[in-house]
């Protein structure tokens, strides 16, 4: 159990800064998302974190101690804590056993302890039947969870865990998000985890951080980030989502391209940026007074029908019911849009077709 507080904390490298002014503080057993587009600076976030890169200024505590900042410095062996690098290192001489005994070893417990933790945790990883393995003679995946065990090995009060998935397959991907989060959850640890995967961050965490070029964005729960976006960023980033641009008055929103108008009871007024989610799209029969799209593509996907429908001059996409598909070629049809954001216009051209 522990407590890591940042307040203020800031790096540059060089001129560029690449974390600006970052601070909160994650709780016990709270599993932490920094979810951000390659560069945000989530890496370097762990890093300052785990004591390998030095903020240039702020303070970061662990359990209420200063680790950095006020000319104290602790290096990263004395702040139990676990990392799983985005690289991954394994040590190339030493087999499956006796890299996830390593951390162990180093902290002089018994041969017999060693043993049946390291059989533990590599049943937790799938690595069972590789114990006696060289990591020269592992997949990439297989070396990732080499790594992922020696972290937890240790049982650290902390585990920051940076892109631990990246190189697994689809499949083994989702079933090991349910592990690590059930991992986390018994050994009742803080874990700061990295990815750009946005259904990751949703699926696992306590809390999604949203950070863009070293700026938070918004920080909630996944369906805070999710259903009530602070930004277009934001929006765009935990989901998929159609842009539309709109102008607001008198209760409605008239989406610019189409004869089409939304209620709308919001604060804001003229030039706004509408998002619609692809799930809160419907088609149904063309009615009178609803409104009017024609499907444009359909791609059947199993469990659903992933369709471009033509709104005016904008397209935009909808997942409908995997049932639909084909109903509906050629035909007009009309849409219910059940749910729908909007943001002050932006300027950015956030008007686009999903992909
Ligand atoms: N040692 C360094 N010296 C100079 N610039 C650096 C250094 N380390 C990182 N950077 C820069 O800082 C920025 C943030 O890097 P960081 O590795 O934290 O990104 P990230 O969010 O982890 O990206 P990715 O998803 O690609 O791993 C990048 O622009 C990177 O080039
Ligand atoms: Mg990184």
């Amino acid at each position: 159990m522990s407590v890591i507080e940042l307040s203020h904390v800031s790096k540059k490298f060089g001129d560029v800064t690449v974390l600006n002014d970052f601070s909160d503080k994650f709780i016990d057993g709270e599993f932490i998302t920094l979810l951000g587009p390659s560069g945000c600076g989530k890496t370097t976030m762990l890093r300052m974190i785990a004591g390998f890169e030095k903020p240039s200024t702020g303070e970061i505590r662990i359990d209420g101690n200063i680790v950095s900042g006020g000319g104290v410095f602790v290096p990263p062996e004395k702040r139990g804590i676990g990392m799983v690098f985005q690289t991954y290192a394994v040590w190339p001489h030493m087999n499956v056993f006796d890299n996830v005994a390593y951390p162990l070893k180093i902290q002089k417990k018994s041969k017999q302890e060693i043993r049946e933790k390291v059989e533990q945790v590599l049943g937790i990883v799938h690595l069972s039947q590789y114990i006696k393995r060289m990591p020269s003679e592992l997949s990439g995946g297989q070396q990732q969870r080499v790594a992922l065990g020696r972290a937890l090995a240790a049982e650290p009060k902390v585990l920051l865990l940076d892109e631990p998935l990246s190189n697994l397959d689809a499949k083994l991907r989702e079933e090991m998000r349910f592990e690590i989060k059930e991992i986390a959850k018994k050994l009742n640890i803080n874990v700061v985890y990295v990815t750009h995967d946005q259904s990751e961050a949703m699926t696992m965490s306590d809390r999604v951080i949203v950070i863009n070029s070293g700026v938070v964005q918004q920080q909630g729960t996944p369906v805070e980030v999710y259903t009530r976006p602070t930004n277009p960023f934001v929006a765009d980033f935990v989901g998929k989502v159609n842009f539309l641009k709109g102008t607001a008055s008198n209760g409605r929103i008239q989406l610019e391209g189409t004869q089409e108008s939304l209620l709308y009871n919001g604060d804001l007024s003229g030039r706004v940026d509408v998002a619609i989610r692809p799930e809160n799209i419907h088609i149904v029969p063309l009615s009178d007074d609803g409104i009017k799209g024609k499907i444009v593509s359909e791609y059947y996907m199993g469990e659903n029908n992933d369709c471009r429908i033509q709104l005016g001059q904008n397209q935009i996409r909808t997942i409908a019911d995997a049932g639909s598909y084909g109903k509906w070629s050629g035909q007009d049809i009309g849409l219910e849009i059940s749910d729908f954001m909007v943001f002050p216009e932006s300027g950015e051209d956030y008007h686009k077709i999903l992909t």
